[in-house]
Protein backbone atom coordinates (compact mmCIF):
# COMPACT_ATOMS: atom_id res chain seq x y z
CA UNK A 1 0.00 0.00 0.00
CA UNK A 2 1.48 3.12 -1.27
CA UNK A 3 2.24 5.96 1.76
CA UNK A 4 0.15 8.60 1.66
CA UNK A 5 2.13 12.30 1.56
CA UNK A 6 1.69 13.92 4.93
CA UNK A 7 0.73 16.96 3.16
CA UNK A 8 -1.56 15.43 0.31
CA UNK A 9 -4.13 14.59 2.95
CA UNK A 10 -8.03 16.07 4.27
CA UNK A 11 -8.58 17.08 7.58
CA UNK A 12 -7.85 20.12 10.00
CA UNK A 13 -4.55 20.80 12.18
CA UNK A 14 -4.91 23.14 14.93
CA UNK A 15 -2.66 25.78 14.18
CA UNK A 16 -2.00 29.26 16.83
CA UNK A 17 -5.09 28.78 18.31
CA UNK A 18 -7.48 28.02 15.17
CA UNK A 19 -8.18 25.59 12.78
CA UNK A 20 -6.75 25.55 9.24
CA UNK A 21 -7.26 23.04 6.47
CA UNK A 22 -4.67 20.37 6.64
CA UNK A 23 -3.40 20.98 2.76
CA UNK A 24 -3.33 25.07 3.44
CA UNK A 25 -1.09 24.21 7.05
CA UNK A 26 2.31 25.14 5.71
CA UNK A 27 5.50 27.16 7.13
CA UNK A 28 7.73 29.62 6.00
CA UNK A 29 11.09 28.05 4.31
CA UNK A 30 13.34 30.66 6.57
CA UNK A 31 11.60 28.73 9.81
CA UNK A 32 14.18 29.21 12.59
CA UNK A 33 12.62 25.78 13.50
CA UNK A 34 13.73 24.22 10.51
CA UNK A 35 17.13 25.75 10.05
CA UNK A 36 18.16 25.22 13.71
CA UNK A 37 16.16 22.65 14.91
CA UNK A 38 14.07 24.94 17.59
CA UNK A 39 11.65 22.55 17.55
CA UNK A 40 10.08 20.17 20.28
CA UNK A 41 6.98 17.87 19.82
CA UNK A 42 5.13 15.25 21.80
CA UNK A 43 3.75 12.02 20.40
CA UNK A 44 1.00 10.91 22.12
CA UNK A 45 -2.08 8.09 21.10
CA UNK A 46 -5.97 8.53 21.70
CA UNK A 47 -7.98 5.48 22.30
CA UNK A 48 -11.67 4.71 22.07
CA UNK A 49 -11.89 8.54 22.33
CA UNK A 50 -9.65 9.35 25.32
CA UNK A 51 -5.86 10.20 25.00
CA UNK A 52 -3.91 8.13 27.27
CA UNK A 53 -1.96 10.29 29.33
CA UNK A 54 -2.58 13.98 27.90
CA UNK A 55 -1.62 16.03 30.72
CA UNK A 56 1.88 14.22 30.90
CA UNK A 57 2.39 14.63 27.74
CA UNK A 58 1.66 18.08 27.68
CA UNK A 59 3.92 18.37 30.68
CA UNK A 60 6.39 17.27 28.74
CA UNK A 61 6.35 19.45 25.70
CA UNK A 62 5.99 22.62 27.96
CA UNK A 63 8.92 21.38 29.76
CA UNK A 64 10.87 20.57 26.52
CA UNK A 65 10.72 24.38 25.00
CA UNK A 66 11.56 25.68 28.21
CA UNK A 67 14.67 23.42 27.88
CA UNK A 68 15.36 24.84 24.73
CA UNK A 69 14.83 28.10 25.86
CA UNK A 70 11.32 29.41 25.04
CA UNK A 71 8.09 29.34 26.53
CA UNK A 72 4.72 27.88 24.58
CA UNK A 73 2.36 30.75 24.46
CA UNK A 74 -0.44 28.19 25.59
CA UNK A 75 -1.19 26.86 29.11
CA UNK A 76 -1.22 23.12 29.87
CA UNK A 77 -5.27 23.51 30.05
CA UNK A 78 -5.45 25.23 26.20
CA UNK A 79 -3.05 22.76 24.96
CA UNK A 80 -5.09 20.12 26.41
CA UNK A 81 -8.56 21.45 24.90
CA UNK A 82 -6.75 21.86 21.79
CA UNK A 83 -5.41 18.07 21.63
CA UNK A 84 -8.92 17.51 22.29
CA UNK A 85 -10.76 19.44 19.77
CA UNK A 86 -8.14 18.47 17.23
CA UNK A 87 -9.43 15.28 17.64
CA UNK A 88 -13.31 15.81 17.55
CA UNK A 89 -12.47 18.18 14.45
CA UNK A 90 -11.17 14.92 12.39
CA UNK A 91 -14.18 12.87 13.57
CA UNK A 92 -11.16 10.05 14.62
CA UNK A 93 -11.38 7.96 18.01
CA UNK A 94 -8.19 6.00 17.87
CA UNK A 95 -5.75 8.40 16.55
CA UNK A 96 -1.90 9.07 16.80
CA UNK A 97 -1.50 13.05 17.92
CA UNK A 98 1.19 15.46 16.92
CA UNK A 99 1.67 18.77 18.86
CA UNK A 100 4.94 20.53 17.85
CA UNK A 101 6.22 23.65 18.92
CA UNK A 102 8.92 25.95 16.83
CA UNK A 103 10.62 29.33 16.51
CA UNK A 104 9.30 30.72 13.78
CA UNK A 105 10.81 33.06 10.94
CA UNK A 106 11.21 36.56 12.72
CA UNK A 107 15.12 35.97 13.28
CA UNK A 108 17.39 34.14 10.80
CA UNK A 109 20.58 33.29 12.77
CA UNK A 110 21.71 31.24 15.70
CA UNK A 111 20.73 34.01 18.44
CA UNK A 112 16.81 33.88 17.64
CA UNK A 113 15.53 35.64 20.62
CA UNK A 114 12.79 37.66 18.95
CA UNK A 115 11.25 34.85 17.12
CA UNK A 116 7.27 33.79 17.93
CA UNK A 117 7.11 30.92 19.13
CA UNK A 118 4.35 29.07 17.27
CA UNK A 119 2.26 25.85 17.75
CA UNK A 120 0.44 23.23 15.71
CA UNK A 121 -1.33 19.93 16.46
CA UNK A 122 -2.41 17.20 13.64
CA UNK A 123 -4.14 14.19 14.26
CA UNK A 124 -4.19 10.91 12.38
CA UNK A 125 -5.56 7.37 12.03
CA UNK A 126 -3.86 4.86 14.21
CA UNK A 127 -6.03 2.28 14.57
CA UNK A 128 -5.55 -1.32 15.27
CA UNK A 129 -2.44 -2.46 15.96
CA UNK A 130 -1.21 -6.18 15.17
CA UNK A 131 -2.79 -8.37 17.75
CA UNK A 132 -0.86 -9.68 21.07
CA UNK A 133 0.13 -13.26 18.95
CA UNK A 134 1.57 -11.40 15.74
CA UNK A 135 2.98 -9.04 17.83
CA UNK A 136 4.58 -12.02 19.81
CA UNK A 137 6.87 -12.53 17.20
CA UNK A 138 9.07 -9.62 18.35
CA UNK A 139 11.38 -7.00 16.66
CA UNK A 140 15.28 -7.45 15.35
CA UNK A 141 17.30 -4.50 16.31
CA UNK A 142 20.36 -3.92 14.79
CA UNK A 143 23.24 -2.30 16.97
CA UNK A 144 23.58 1.22 16.17
CA UNK A 145 26.52 3.46 15.43
CA UNK A 146 25.67 6.62 17.29
CA UNK A 147 25.20 6.84 21.03
CA UNK A 148 23.38 8.94 22.85
CA UNK A 149 25.17 12.28 23.93
CA UNK A 150 25.73 13.01 27.51
CA UNK A 151 23.24 15.89 28.91
CA UNK A 152 26.05 18.23 28.87
CA UNK A 153 26.41 17.82 25.27
CA UNK A 154 22.83 18.03 23.94
CA UNK A 155 19.44 19.01 25.76
CA UNK A 156 18.72 14.94 26.24
CA UNK A 157 15.38 15.93 28.77
CA UNK A 158 14.25 17.51 25.85
CA UNK A 159 11.87 16.00 23.13
CA UNK A 160 13.02 18.17 20.68
CA UNK A 161 13.34 17.68 16.92
CA UNK A 162 17.35 18.13 16.60
CA UNK A 163 17.78 14.62 18.97
CA UNK A 164 16.38 12.50 16.30
CA UNK A 165 19.36 13.27 13.82
CA UNK A 166 20.87 10.34 15.28
CA UNK A 167 17.84 8.36 15.96
CA UNK A 168 16.68 8.85 11.97
CA UNK A 169 20.20 7.60 10.97
CA UNK A 170 20.20 4.92 13.39
CA UNK A 171 17.32 3.45 12.13
CA UNK A 172 18.06 3.99 8.33
CA UNK A 173 21.02 1.58 9.35
CA UNK A 174 19.30 -0.77 10.74
CA UNK A 175 17.01 -1.16 7.84
CA UNK A 176 19.29 -1.51 5.08
CA UNK A 177 20.47 -3.96 7.17
CA UNK A 178 17.08 -5.87 7.37
CA UNK A 179 16.40 -5.09 10.79
CA UNK A 180 13.58 -3.53 11.94
CA UNK A 181 14.87 -0.72 14.30
CA UNK A 182 18.28 0.04 16.66
CA UNK A 183 19.59 -0.28 19.91
CA UNK A 184 21.69 2.47 20.85
CA UNK A 185 24.25 2.60 23.61
CA UNK A 186 24.93 6.03 25.62
CA UNK A 187 28.03 8.07 25.29
CA UNK A 188 29.61 5.55 27.55
CA UNK A 189 29.32 2.63 25.73
CA UNK A 190 26.36 1.36 28.19
CA UNK A 191 22.41 0.34 26.98
CA UNK A 192 20.70 3.16 26.17
CA UNK A 193 16.94 3.21 24.01
CA UNK A 194 15.66 2.11 20.53
CA UNK A 195 15.51 5.33 18.28
CA UNK A 196 11.84 5.90 19.46
CA UNK A 197 10.94 4.09 22.59
CA UNK A 198 12.58 2.74 26.20
CA UNK A 199 13.78 -0.72 26.89
CA UNK A 200 13.41 -3.56 29.47
CA UNK A 201 15.37 -6.53 30.04
CA UNK A 202 14.49 -9.70 31.95
CA UNK A 203 17.29 -11.01 34.11
CA UNK A 204 16.11 -14.05 36.40
CA UNK A 205 12.79 -12.93 36.68
CA UNK A 206 13.01 -9.51 37.25
CA UNK A 207 12.08 -6.79 34.85
CA UNK A 208 15.99 -4.20 34.22
CA UNK A 209 15.76 -1.06 32.62
CA UNK A 210 18.48 1.52 32.30
CA UNK A 211 18.29 4.88 34.13
CA UNK A 212 17.20 7.67 31.96
CA UNK A 213 20.18 9.70 32.65
CA UNK A 214 20.79 10.73 28.74
CA UNK A 215 17.04 9.55 26.67
CA UNK A 216 13.38 10.22 27.73
CA UNK A 217 12.07 9.17 30.48
CA UNK A 218 9.25 8.11 28.68
CA UNK A 219 5.15 8.07 29.87
CA UNK A 220 5.11 4.47 28.49
CA UNK A 221 8.01 3.76 30.29
CA UNK A 222 6.79 5.10 33.56
CA UNK A 223 3.48 3.23 32.99
CA UNK A 224 4.70 -0.32 32.41
CA UNK A 225 7.19 -0.38 35.45
CA UNK A 226 4.12 0.50 37.44
CA UNK A 227 2.29 -2.42 35.76
CA UNK A 228 5.09 -4.83 36.61
CA UNK A 229 5.18 -3.64 40.23
CA UNK A 230 1.46 -4.13 40.49
CA UNK A 231 2.42 -8.04 39.49
CA UNK A 232 4.43 -7.86 42.18
CA UNK A 233 7.44 -8.53 39.28
CA UNK A 234 11.08 -6.39 40.94
CA UNK A 235 11.34 -3.69 39.18
CA UNK A 236 15.62 -2.25 38.92
CA UNK A 237 16.32 0.88 37.36
CA UNK A 238 20.17 0.42 37.09
CA UNK A 239 22.71 1.49 34.28
CA UNK A 240 23.10 -2.00 32.21
CA UNK A 241 26.83 -2.84 30.25
CA UNK A 242 26.01 -3.67 26.73
CA UNK A 243 27.57 -6.67 27.08
CA UNK A 244 24.42 -7.66 29.94
CA UNK A 245 22.14 -7.89 27.12
CA UNK A 246 23.33 -11.76 26.09
CA UNK A 247 22.53 -12.59 29.52
CA UNK A 248 18.87 -11.41 29.04
CA UNK A 249 15.96 -13.90 28.56
CA UNK A 250 13.34 -11.57 27.40
CA UNK A 251 13.14 -8.06 25.76
CA UNK A 252 10.53 -5.72 24.75
CA UNK A 253 10.31 -2.13 24.02
CA UNK A 254 7.60 0.38 25.48
CA UNK A 255 6.46 3.60 24.05
CA UNK A 256 3.58 5.69 22.84
CA UNK A 257 3.41 4.27 19.26
CA UNK A 258 5.51 1.03 20.11
CA UNK A 259 3.32 0.80 22.88
CA UNK A 260 4.90 -2.98 24.50
CA UNK A 261 7.03 -4.49 21.73
CA UNK A 262 8.84 -7.96 22.17
CA UNK A 263 12.58 -8.11 20.69
CA UNK A 264 13.36 -11.10 19.43
CA UNK A 265 17.21 -10.11 18.45
CA UNK A 266 19.40 -7.41 19.24
CA UNK A 267 22.43 -7.69 16.97
CA UNK A 268 23.91 -11.16 17.11
CA UNK A 269 22.26 -12.07 20.40
CA UNK A 270 18.27 -13.65 19.97
CA UNK A 271 15.53 -13.76 22.75
CA UNK A 272 12.35 -15.66 23.01
CA UNK A 273 9.67 -13.24 23.69
CA UNK A 274 7.73 -15.04 27.08
CA UNK A 275 5.56 -14.88 30.06
CA UNK A 276 6.98 -11.30 31.26
CA UNK A 277 6.45 -9.64 28.06
CA UNK A 278 3.11 -11.31 27.29
CA UNK A 279 1.86 -10.59 30.72
CA UNK A 280 2.66 -6.80 30.56
CA UNK A 281 1.83 -6.20 27.06
CA UNK A 282 -1.85 -7.57 27.73
CA UNK A 283 -2.04 -5.19 30.72
CA UNK A 284 -0.82 -2.28 28.95
CA UNK A 285 -3.48 -3.46 26.36
CA UNK A 286 -5.77 -3.39 28.79
CA UNK A 287 -5.18 0.13 30.71
CA UNK A 288 -5.36 1.80 27.31
CA UNK A 289 -8.64 0.31 26.86
CA UNK A 290 -8.37 -0.71 23.54
CA UNK A 291 -9.20 -4.14 24.03
C1 LIG B 1 13.62 8.45 21.58
C2 LIG B 1 12.43 8.04 22.37
N1 LIG B 1 12.59 7.40 23.55
C3 LIG B 1 11.54 7.00 24.29
C4 LIG B 1 10.24 7.24 23.86
C5 LIG B 1 9.10 6.76 24.71
O1 LIG B 1 8.44 7.84 25.29
P1 LIG B 1 6.89 7.80 25.64
O2 LIG B 1 6.62 6.50 26.32
O3 LIG B 1 6.71 8.95 26.53
O4 LIG B 1 6.16 7.90 24.34
C6 LIG B 1 10.02 7.91 22.66
C7 LIG B 1 8.66 8.18 22.20
O5 LIG B 1 8.20 9.28 22.34
C8 LIG B 1 11.13 8.32 21.90
O6 LIG B 1 10.96 8.96 20.74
Amino acid sequence: MALVPFDDRDGWIWWNGEFRPWRDSKLHVLSHGLHYASAVFEGERCYAGEIFKLRAHTERLINSGRILGFEIPYTADEIDAACNATIAKNGLTDAYIRPIAWRGAEEMGVAAKSTKVHVAIAVWEWGAYFGVEQRMKGVHLAMAKWRRPHPETAPTASKAAGLYMIGTLSKHAAMDEGADDAMMLDWKGDVAEATGANAFFVFGGEVHTPTPTCFLDGITRRTVMDLARKRQMKVVERVIAADEMAKASEVFLAGTAAEVTPVRRIGDNTYTPGQITETLMKDYDALVNRR
